[in-house]
């Protein structure tokens, strides 16, 4: 049998030549009013051999900013810098969805540039400190609660923001139900102390993210739409008492829809077998992260426990990444104090094996 890793494979309306999916990464280096710039058009062409790009977490608005110069899909600007970064990565023969990325709490005012709201599903602040524009961790700021007549307008941004990224002529999207951002703030009892239709139950709690989901399923095709999630992540004040009580119903309210892929940011808890929990209660292909290696990879797609495979921290300094595994080749490490500044430096300066050789 040929090697999975590098079979090609079809998720919804997504074609990859490869199982090797690029993990979701901010990198702060979006231009004035978070316009995607040359620099990102390079970093996201270099990186095309991927069978999927996953972008950075992009704000479907000004409210959905949270850290240092990240990208927006909301103006004609944006839109029109994100068109050229889907022209480059197609030039190259690539896939591209986008990641919608809400922040809801996880907000540093000085990282906006601008006055906007702060809103949660609750007036709870995140616990976690979030690096500010020079880096270093600062407090967040205070949430007011949503009202629930607000959240009408608020899932019709998120379906905006689809095509929005559609319209500049990116693959799909995938929303960011992890790490404690607004998706993972309504379905965690931490940050959604709510006593209306949107909290308390893990039915009520999961509302609100399938309302949105669904929304975008509409506005683009649900063969367009994946999901990334993280059952047990503590990332930014979540609980993680029993994941699972929370993720079953969404998985089983969300089958229906038919999503071209669930992204699972695997992590390994002791307690609960998660990709097996979304294999039991889903049929939508999962893609599996978090810390993975090519044999990790390929040994989870052999066993029918994932489908394809997604690296973060190795495409870093690795664009060619499927070409150095397919060949065994060593990796080079990043420079992890560039992740977040540096512009050119630490992003789109690490070079391809070819470029290395000889
Ligand atoms: C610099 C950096 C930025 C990240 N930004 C995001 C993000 O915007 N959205 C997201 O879902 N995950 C984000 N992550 C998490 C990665 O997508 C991935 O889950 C994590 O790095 C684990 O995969 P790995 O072990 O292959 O690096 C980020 C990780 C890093 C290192």
């Amino acid at each position: 049998m040929s090697d999975p890793l590098f079979t090609p494979i079809t998720l919804g309306a997504l074609k990859l030549s490869n199982r090797i999916a690029m993990s979701p990464m901010t990198r702060d280096r979006a231009g004035p009013e978070d316009v995607p710039n040359d620099m990102m058009v390079e970093y996201y062409r270099q990186r095309a051999s991927a069978g999927l790009i996953v972008t950075e977490g992009v704000q479907p608005s000004a409210v959905g900013k949270g850290y240092w110069r990240t990208p927006g899909i909301y103006s004609q600007a944006q839109i029109d810098g994100w068109a050229r970064v889907a022209d480059a990565v197609h030039a190259e023969g690539g896939q591209i969805v986008m990641q919608i990325m809400h922040c809801g709490r996880v907000v540093v005012a000085a990282n906006r540039g601008y006055e906007a709201d702060v809103i949660a599903p609750s007036a709870l602040p995140c616990p976690d400190k979030v690096p500010g524009p020079d880096g270093v961790p600062a407090e967040t700021a205070m949430p007011r609660a949503l009202d629930a007549d607000e959240l009408p307008a608020l899932v019709a941004e998120f379906a905006t923001a689809a095509r929005n990224a559609r319209a500049a002529g990116i693959d799909g999207i995938e929303l960011h139900a992890s790490s404690g951002y607004l998706i993972n703030q309504f379905l965690n009892p931490a940050s959604n102390q709510r006593t209306d239709d949107f909290g308390g139950s893990p039915e009520s709690r999961i509302r609100f993210p399938v309302m949105v989901l669904k929304a975008m399923a509409d506005a683009i095709g649900s063969d367009r739409v994946g999901l990334r999630f993280s059952p047990g992540n503590p990332y930014n004040g979540m609980d993680v008492t029993d994941p699972a009580a929370t993720f079953i119903p969404l998985l089983k309210a969300i089958a229906p829809l038919g999503l071209a892929y669930l992204h699972v940011l695997d992590m390994g808890l002791a307690d609960l077998d998660t990709l097996a929990m979304v294999r039991d209660h889903s049929t939508t292909p999962i893609i599996v992260n978090n810390m993975l290696t090519a044999e990790k990879g390929r040994a989870l797609i052999y066993a029918g426990r994932a489908d394809a495979v997604s690296f973060g921290r190795a495409f870093i300094a690795n664009p060619d990444l499927v070409t150095r595994l397919q060949a065994g080749a060593p990796l080079a490490k990043p420079d992890y104090t560039k992740l977040y500044t540096g512009e050119a430096q630490g992003y789109t300066d690490y070079p391809a094996l070819d470029a290395t050789a000889g």
